[in-house]
């Protein structure tokens, strides 16, 4: 009798692969039905390594609470251990997911507030892409503004398709409502390639342009609340930003004005 393969531990099935860029692409993957999670969480996902172990890296969920399937938004690092090889995942593949979400950037983290900003870079948009498509997110603030800042237009094109997808699809516009989805500003920057909107978010925090373009008040801890994913040099100076307009940092324990996330553990840190 021929022995059959084990099954992978926590096997999910990808369901949709979409590539952007030649640094980032997308995926789904079906959801373990006992999966309950809070939308801006990240869970430990990967492939079987080589050497017969599994080879897990930290994801944010970038699909909202209420989805049926998985989202993630993904770099391609040429020769990074994972995704050298998840970069050529294809529909009906397998991965590994552990299904233990966790994370500092979910509403429970921030005391009640009038407006809440998104600050992002790169893949950093993902734990976002969950939080916008969350009516939870509406209901629980008059204004919802997301900043996303890429090197290039092309790394902007993910995060671009999530807001159109929030402003056009009818099952969203019932779940949110048409009148909660005028709370959602986007500002998208680039600081390598020209765009209508150039520079760092940190720079236009500093000059003032991102409050005059968007007809806001400058922070205030009276009525602003933040959450931060990029990198960390990124989320240091943002959150050096926002602690100097006198908001604190707050976690699932301790509610404050702000939390951060790292979107990756950069070299060497
Ligand atoms: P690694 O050995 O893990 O990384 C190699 C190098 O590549 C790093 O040192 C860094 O310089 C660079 N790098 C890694 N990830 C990124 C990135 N996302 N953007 C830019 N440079 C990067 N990655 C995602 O693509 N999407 C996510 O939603 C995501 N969520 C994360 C959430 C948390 C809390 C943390 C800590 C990390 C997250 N990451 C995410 C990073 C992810 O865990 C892996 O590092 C990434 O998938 C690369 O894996 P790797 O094994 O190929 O290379
Ligand atoms: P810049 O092009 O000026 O470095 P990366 O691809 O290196 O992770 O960067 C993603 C985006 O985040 C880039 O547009 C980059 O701008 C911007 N960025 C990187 N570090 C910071 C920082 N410390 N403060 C603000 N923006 C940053």
């Amino acid at each position: 009798m021929i022995a059959k393969t084990p099954a992978l531990p926590d096997a999910q099935t990808v369901t949709q692969v979409r590539h952007y860029t030649d640094r980032l692409f997308a995926f789904r993957v079906t959801r373990p039905a006992s999966l309950r999670f809070r939308s801006g969480e990240f869970v430990m996902i990967g492939l079987m390594g080589d050497n017969g172990k599994p080879l897990l890296r930290a994801y944010s969920i970038a699909s909202p609470a209420w989805d049926e399937e998985l989202e993630f938004y993904s770099i391609k690092v040429p020769d990074g251990p994972l995704t050298s090889k998840l970069q050529h995942i294809k529909e009906g593949e397998e991965i590994i997911l552990r299904p233990k979400p966790v994370g500092t950037l979910v509403h429970d983290a921030l005391l009640p507030g009038k407006r809440i900003w998104f600050f992002s870079t790169g893949t950093g948009f993902a734990p976002f892409a969950s939080l916008l498509r969350d009516p939870q997110t509406y209901e629980d603030y008059d204004e919802v503004i997301i900043t996303h800042t890429c090197r290039t237009v092309a790394e902007l094109t993910y995060g671009r398709e999530i807001i159109e997808q929030i402003r056009t699809d009818e099952m969203l516009a019932e779940l949110i409502g048409q009148e909660n989805l005028a709370k959602l500003r986007y500002y998208p920057t680039t600081t390598r390639e020209e765009s209508p909107r150039m520079g760092r978010i940190t720079t236009l925090i500093e000059t003032g342009e991102l409050f005059a373009d968007l007809g806001v008040p400058p922070l205030d801890p009276a009525n602003d609340r933040a959450m931060v994913c990029g990198s960390l040099a990124f989320n240091i100076d943002v959150k050096a930003l926002l602690e100097k307009a006198g908001l604190r940092e707050g976690a699932n324990s301790d509610p404050a004005e702000f939390v951060v996330e790292k979107a990756f553990v950069g070299d060497g840190i």
